[in-house]
């Protein structure tokens, strides 16, 4: 069975899909099966990180239309992406309630399955946790994304999700920011790795391309390669 993580925020925006996407890559690269999949129901945007075309989705899954098989998308060896729908059109259809048996099915034929998680505290947001046995959180170095993520980390206590850490993403380090260090004071969770700001993510995604595959020597993609080595090894 596959390690199933959550990668979540509280607040939108802070780069959970970048993460997720590129994490993803490095974990195939390095021998791994990996499933990534689009767990935000409402700004489903993961596929266009691959330059996927939309075909079946997500969407379509938990609305009983296709079959896990017919939404997961092989886009390089060993990783494969279940997109979201771009369109809210049948979100009504939509049975939450699906979501772990989706991610039962899928922890079978990976080593990890890796949730990009919504904002926000919705159903869908604790329906993506119930499904997942770990959790990342990827937050900035502000003081409102560091108050989200601490409702985060109270909701998977009381959850029994286990928190592996936090990733801070969009470190400029300059004054503005929050140190690290008291980042992790006032969190209380290990820190997996920080990821400077990068324009190189602006135009991975104008590629369509991941960026550690687009750029693999950008700040960013080396920060990226890095955690996923420490994720590896933390169980
Ligand atoms: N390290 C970074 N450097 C520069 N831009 C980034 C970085 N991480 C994310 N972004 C940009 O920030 C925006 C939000 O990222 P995204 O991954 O969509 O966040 P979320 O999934 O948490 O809502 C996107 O436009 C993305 O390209
Ligand atoms: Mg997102």
């Amino acid at each position: 069975m596959a390690r199933v993580i959550s990668f979540a925020s509280g607040k939108g925006g802070t780069g959970k899909t970048m993460v997720v996407a590129n994490l993803g890559v490095c974990l195939a690269k390095r021998g791994k099966r990996v499933i990534v999949l689009d767990a935000d129901l409402t700004m489903a945007n993961l596929g266009l990180l691959f330059g996927l075309e939309e075909r079946f989705t997500l969407h379509d899954v938990l609305a009983g239309k296709a079959e896990v098989e017919e939404a997961l998308h092989e886009v390089m060896p060993k990783l494969e992406v279940v997109q979201g729908g771009l369109s809210l059109k049948d979100i009504g259809q939509i049975r939450l309630e699906r979501l772990k048996g989706v991610v039962v099915e899928l922890s079978r034929r990976a080593d990890y399955v890796l949730l990009d998680c919504p904002s926000g505290f919705e159903e869908d947001f604790t329906a993506a946790l119930a499904a997942s046995s770990q959790l990342v959180l990827v937050i900035n170095p502000d003081p409102l994304s560091v108050a989200e993520a601490m409702k985060v980390k109270r909701m998977a206590g009381k959850m029994r999700v286990a928190l592996l850490g936090m990733v801070v993403n969009r470190v400029v380090g300059k004054d503005a920011d929050l140190p690290l260090r008291e980042i992790e004071a006032l969190l209380e969770l290990p820190l997996l790795g920080a990821i400077p700001e990068d324009e190189e993510v602006a135009r991975a995604l104008a590629s369509g391309k991941p960026l550690v595959v687009q750029a693999p020597r950008s700040p960013a993609s080396e920060a990226l390669e890095k955690i996923a080595e420490v994720l590896l090894k933390r169980k």
